[in-house]
Parts: C-alpha cells; sequence; structure tokens
C-alpha cells in the first residue's frame, strides 16, 4: 500500500480514505494519532494489526465536540462536564462507562468503560467533522516505540501500513494526554500522567487521586496500556539524575567499557560533553520542561540513527508535566538510573 502524506489543504481527501475504512494518521498537540472510524468494526482491527499492538489495550476514541459524547457514554457525570468545559479541546482523555453498540466492540477490548478526548489541532478537528465519525486514534507508532511527534516518524513505522498522513508539523506539548478515571465522579483518577497535570486539574475539580501503579511497582495499572514495555529506543537507556559533573563521571565510567555514549541532555551538559561522546541531541535550554518534554521522542528515536550503543538521559524534578516526562523515561530506561561507582 502506498502511504499518502496530505497538508492541510488536502483534509478533504483524507476524510474520504476514513469512511472508506481506511486508516489515517492525525496530528494532534500530544503525538500523531493513528486514525480510524471508530464504528466500523474492520478499520479498527486493522488499527491493531498496524501497530502491532496487544488486543487487550483499549483506543481513545477523538471527538470534535463536547456535545457528542453524550451519544456515546451512559452518562456524563458534573464533573466530567466542568473538566470538558474546562480543557477541551487539550491533551486530557476522559473514561466513561460506555453506552453498549455505539463503537466498534474492539475499541474498548472488552470493557465496559471508553477513553474519549478532544484534541487540540484545527486540521484533526475538521478532518473528524469531515469524515462525520468518531476517530480511534492510538499513538501512531510501532507497539513499544516512542510515540511520534512528527509525520516523519509516522512515516518511519507506518509506511506501507496505513493510507495516509496528515502533516501539521511538530506536535507542542510532546507526551501524551492525561488519561482520567471519572467513572466514579466521587474519586477522579489518574491513570496515566500526561499533557494535563495534576495541579491543574485539582485546581478545577478538587482533589484527584493517582492510580496505584503510579507509585508501587507491585500493583497493576488500571490502563491496560500501562503494563506495557514502552517507548523503548534499541539502545539501553540510562537516566542521569545530576547535573553536568555527574554527568561527566557517567561519561567516562561507560566510555571506559567501550560503549559507544549518546547524550540526551539539556544545552549546558551537551555543550560540555558534545566532544567526549558518540552522539548529542539537546532537550533545550537548561530547567526548561516543556522544550525537554517536547523533544524527547524525537530525541530517543534519534539515536537509531547514530552509532550511540547507550543513551545517558537526563532526569527532571517530578512536577506539572516533568511527572509525565519521567512516567515515559523510566519506561523507556526500564527504570536504571545513573549509580556513582567509587
Ligand atoms: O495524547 C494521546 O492520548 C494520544 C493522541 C494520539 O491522542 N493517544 C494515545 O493513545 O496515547 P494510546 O492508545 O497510545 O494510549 C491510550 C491509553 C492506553 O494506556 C490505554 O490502555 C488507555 O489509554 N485506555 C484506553 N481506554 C481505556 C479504558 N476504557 N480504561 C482504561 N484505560 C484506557
Ligand atoms: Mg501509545
Amino acid at each position: 500500500m502506498e502511504t499518502r502524506v496530505f497538508q492541510q489543504s488536502e483534509i478533504k481527501e483524507a476524510a474520504a480514505l476514513i469512511k472508506k475504512g481506511e486508516l489515517v494518521s492525525f496530528p494532534t498537540e500530544t503525538v500523531y494519532g493513528l486514525g480510524a472510524d471508530a464504528m466500523n468494526d474492520q478499520a479498527v482491527k486493522n488499527v491493531y494489526q498496524a501497530k502491532g499492538r496487544p488486543s487487550d489495550n483499549p483506543l481513545i476514541v477523538h471527538v470534535a465536540s463536547i456535545g457528542e459524547v453524550y451519544d456515546y457514554v451512559k452518562n456524563v457525570p458534573k464533573v466530567a462536564e466542568t473538566l470538558m468545559e474546562h480543557f477541551w479541546p487539550g491533551p486530557l482523555t476522559l473514561i466513561f462507562e460506555v453506552k453498549e453498540g455505539v463503537f466498534a466492540d474492539t475499541v474498548t477490548a472488552g470493557l465496559n468503560s471508553v477513553a474519549i478526548r478532544m484534541p487540540k489541532n484545527e486540521a484533526t478537528l475538521e478532518l473528524i467533522k469531515e469524515a462525520g465519525v468518531p476517530l480511534v486514534g492510538p499513538s501512531a507508532n510501532t507497539s513499544g516505540k516512542p510515540s511520534p511527534t512528527t509525520a516523519m516518524h509516522v512515516y518511519h513505522d507506518l509506511k506501507g501500513k496505513i493510507a495516509g498522513i496528515l502533516d501539521d508539523g511538530e506536535t507542542g506539548v510532546g507526551l501524551e494526554s492525561t488519561v482520567l478515571d471519572i467513572t466514579d465522579p466521587q474519586q477522579p483518577t489518574i491513570l496515566r500522567p500526561g499533557g494535563i497535570s495534576k495541579g491543574e486539574l485539582e485546581d478545577v475539580i478538587g482533589q484527584v487521586s493517582v492510580d496505584k501503579h503510579l507509585v508501587s511497582s507491585e500493583e497493576t495499572p488500571k490502563a491496560p496500556g500501562m503494563k506495557y514495555k514502552h517507548y523503548s529506543p534499541n539502545e539501553p537507556v540510562i537516566i542521569v539524575e545530576g547535573n553536568k559533573e555527574l554527568f561527566q563521571k557517567a561519561v567516562k565510567q561507560y566510555g571506559s567499557t567501550g560503549e559507544k555514549v549518546g547524550l540526551l541532555a539539556d544545552d549546558e551538559v551537551v555543550e560540555a560533553l558534545k566532544d567526549k561522546v558518540a552522539a548529542v541531541f539537546s532537550l533545550g535550554e537548561i530547567d526548561d520542561i516543556h522544550s525537554a518534554s517536547r523533544r524527547l521522542y524525537a530525541g530517543l528515536r534519534y539515536f537509531e540513527t547514530t552509532e550511540a550503543s547507550l543513551i545517558l538521559a537526563q532526569a527532571y524534578p517530578e512536577a506539572g508535566i516533568g511527572t509525565a516526562y519521567m512516567n515515559r523515561l523510566k519506561k523507556a530506561a526500564g527504570n536504571q538510573f545513573y549509580k556513582e561507582h567509587n
């Protein structure tokens, strides 16, 4: 199959493919999604196939308005209305009790709940309206790989497997949406940290819980996708929790064991050590967590094109979007942190 790349002026053509049951990747403010008609069973099955995604991992449904949610779910609690008014369009996914028979069965992977969000991207909102159906949209990467933040990343993973990609340049947030379970409206619970922080949610609706697995690795996550290995480049990743002095020690240590080190860190660290390593990718200015979040996946992907055999990646404080950044980086690293040898 030829994979076409569509520009903004070609949204109608992209929508026509969706209506025919084809797969078209779409841009969002977080990462690129793999779009298909959420009411078309075969199209949704093809999404799992193209990604190589386990069939027990349900998909997010993307809508173009708040109003249509009422057609798809059993009830819309007050807290959901408040959240939608406040954060949509935007990087917040809500879990509702699903109405039976609305979506293709495979969308919810057998659960009685459904994940819905309204992305903040004009081209994609137009694509959904033009297609006339809500779109499923897992991240448009091969399962297990870092999520795509450019159309090129999507092309790299899925060319020949999908009909098209709607190109809108680099995504802004760079990490996936926050997944919030509001099926118990008394206790909204974060299942996946993301573009909207716990603090931002609490400013609007009061206390928010966090799924136990995010605090203790003993617990099974409530979002099925959170239990899988994820975001992993081919090279091992090791997290460095410290400044350029600590990076310097790590570079020296791994260099002496014959590793070709790739450095994924802020400008200051990169500048100080770029001549001593095999490859570098800058996360941006020092202490800029938004830039680091936007560039993390591109960075992890970049090293696959270099001779680096190991990636040293910078830790950031776990606050605001830093919580999501560290959640993804720890998964990419299999939780490995650099420990200084004496
Ligand atoms: O930012 C995003 O959310 C991106 C863009 C494309 O919108 N999409 C995305 O989709 O990250 P995906 O499929 O890669 O991740 C969806 C997550 C998975 O962890 C999945 O298990 C969880 O949401 N999820 C989906 N439906 C659920 C449900 N009914 N209950 C609990 N978790 C659910
Ligand atoms: Mg994903």
